[in-house]
């Protein structure tokens, strides 16, 4: 038999999104207002539960966090609990130390653990699950790519950052003629680029899901400045990699996941700039993306979510994640869902070949570089 709920604790892993900070709100009011239970947050991630650094959470400490970006928790994602290495642990080498996070969990007499994660943070708590532990995640990440959810924390905001950026790009790439590269964050999912791009106008969009022709920008950029247009916007996701070549990242680490991306766009500035008489410029908009004020549907989001976590948890239910079906700007579709977390473990989701968004943006014009491209471009 399961014990009652009386405490829970709540963590942020991996790296911040706008919108935490309401997730946070809304577990604590939840938690404290509907069910009389104590909440704990530790601190950066999954590290303060392996090491116990907690603090208790009240109403007061979630005054004013609606607005705030970032996470007052703190995150990090490298704090992995199945290999993690730490000075005050003394070990050499990263070693196994997911029974090191249960023992602290049980020193705080914690009952349950709100994961706020995106797809790695929440395949540790599956992992975790899995040790016997009652979790449930919450779908965190600007990047949009945790299976099981149509929106993630964090999203909107980043897509309405990269779209300002876009749009602010467009008058100065007219104003000099120029071919602007913008490159934006989600490793190996290309969301914020292809929203950002549609929404920003981009006229060329890069995905980590369709390798691009290098030679494809160049014939878009030439058919444009035949029709009077000197300029052209190249939205250019992290990720994503040319024909037959590779995603440009530094590797932090043995693990598939420990990857620092970022610099295509100056590698694709440097080849463009020999194969085209127009300047080519990069703009790599990085962390901005992360940071700011969360957007209402952030907000609403984080809160639905937050709020959602806990209910499930006193409902009795574990080992899932609290998720979106259908768009939250449709109300009347929009629904929260319990998904199993082995389900949100099976790796990221990626946008798939047959989105409807890549019909629309080949229907206006906009270029995927791809060497067999029919489409007349904007
Ligand atoms: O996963 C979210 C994300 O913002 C990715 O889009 C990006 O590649 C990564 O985090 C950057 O992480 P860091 O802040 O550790 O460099």
């Amino acid at each position: 038999m399961t014990t009652r709920i009386r405490r829970i604790g709540v963590l942020t892993g991996g790296g911040d999104a706008p919108g935490l900070n309401a997730a946070i709100r809304a577990v604590v009011k939840t938690a404290i207002l509907r069910y009389g239970w104590q909440v704990v947050g530790f601190a950066d991630g999954y590290e303060g539960a392996i090491l116990g650094r907690a603090r208790e959470l009240g109403l007061d400490d979630v005054r004013g966090l609606l607005v705030r970006g970032g996470t007052i928790l703190g995150a990090s994602n490298r704090a992995n609990p199945f290999h993690f290495q730490h000075p005050e642990l003394g070990d050499a080498e990263p070693r196994d130390h997911s029974r090191t996070l249960l023992a602290t969990l049980e020193q705080w007499n914690i009952d349950a653990l709100v994961v706020i994660g995106g797809e790695g943070s929440l395949t540790i708590a599956y992992r975790l699950h899995e040790l016997g532990l009652r979790v449930v995640g919450v779908p965190k990440t600007i990047d949009n790519d945790v299976r099981g959810t149509t929106a993630t924390i964090g999203f909107d905001t980043a897509v309405c950052t990269a779209t300002e950026a876009i749009d602010r790009l467009h008058t100065t790439a007219e104003s000099h003629h120029r071919v602007m590269l913008v490159e934006l964050m989600g490793r190996d999912a290309g969301w914020i680029a292809l929203h950002a791009g549609v929404a920003g106008g981009a006229d060329v969009i890069l995905l980590p899901e369709l390798p691009f022709s290098p030679e494809r920008i160049v014939a878009v950029v030439e058919a444009r400045r035949k029709r009077g247009r000197h300029f052209t916007i190249v939205a250019v996701a992290e990720g994503a990699k040319p024909i037959g070549g590779e995603a440009v990242y530094e590797r932090l680490g043995p693990l598939p996941y420990q990857r620092k991306y970022g610099g295509l766009s100056v590698v694709l500035q440097q080849q463009l700039s020999t194969l085209l008489p127009t300047e080519v410029r990069a703009v790599v908009l990085g962390h901005l993306q992360r940071g700011g004020t969360p957007t209402p549907r952030d907000r609403t989001l984080a809160t639905a979510l937050g709020a959602a976590a806990v209910e499930t948890l006193a409902l009795g239910d574990h080992g899932v994640m609290v998720a979106v079906r259908g768009h939250p700007s449709g109300q009347a579709t929009w629904g929260i869902v319990r998904v199993p977390l082995a389900e949100v473990a099976r790796g990221p989701r990626l946008v798939p070949l047959n989105h409807p968004l890549l019909a629309t943006a080949r229907d206006i014009g906009i270029s995927f570089a791809q060497p067999d491209e029919e489409q007349a471009h904007g």
